[in-house]
């Protein structure tokens, strides 16, 4: 089960729930009709179940936006994988953002 929580006029958070436990959560900012996706982690032994993807797509439906951006190590093949999948495209890189490593900036639109 997905609970959405509104942190402030900005930010949000969507926690995968199974009981009391959080499996997985997804932290957003909209500002101006753009999405930033400022945080998304599933628990270890949770990944591969498609939690990650539901809590993307029930963002997708919930949210009124024009387009979602994010930035993604070059190196997270599996975050990269689902993003693409999701139907993010790669719209530019920033080096050395993460330490020696590079961001590859996808984007979404609507
Ligand atoms: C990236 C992450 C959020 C994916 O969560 P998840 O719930 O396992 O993802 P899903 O099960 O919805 O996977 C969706 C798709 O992503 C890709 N994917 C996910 N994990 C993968 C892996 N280990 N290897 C290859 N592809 C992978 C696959 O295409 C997968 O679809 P498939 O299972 O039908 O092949 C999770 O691995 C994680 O929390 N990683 C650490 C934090 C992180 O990197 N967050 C992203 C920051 S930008």
């Amino acid at each position: 089960m997905i609970q959405k929580e509104i942190i402030s006029e900005t930010d949000s958070v969507y926690n995968y729930m199974d009981g009391e436990t959080v499996l997985g959560y997804l932290e957003i900012r909209l500002v101006d009709g753009v999405i930033d996706i400022m945080n998304l982690f599933v628990s270890e032994d949770s990944r591969r179940k498609g939690i990650a993807t539901s809590l993307m797509n029930e963002m997708i439906e919930k949210e009124d936006y024009n387009r979602i951006m994010l930035e993604v190590n070059e190196n997270n093949n599996e975050a990269i994988r689902l993003y693409s999948k999701l139907g993010f495209k790669e719209i530019s890189l920033r080096d050395r953002y993460y330490g020696e490593d590079t961001a590859i900036i996808m984007e979404k639109v609507k």
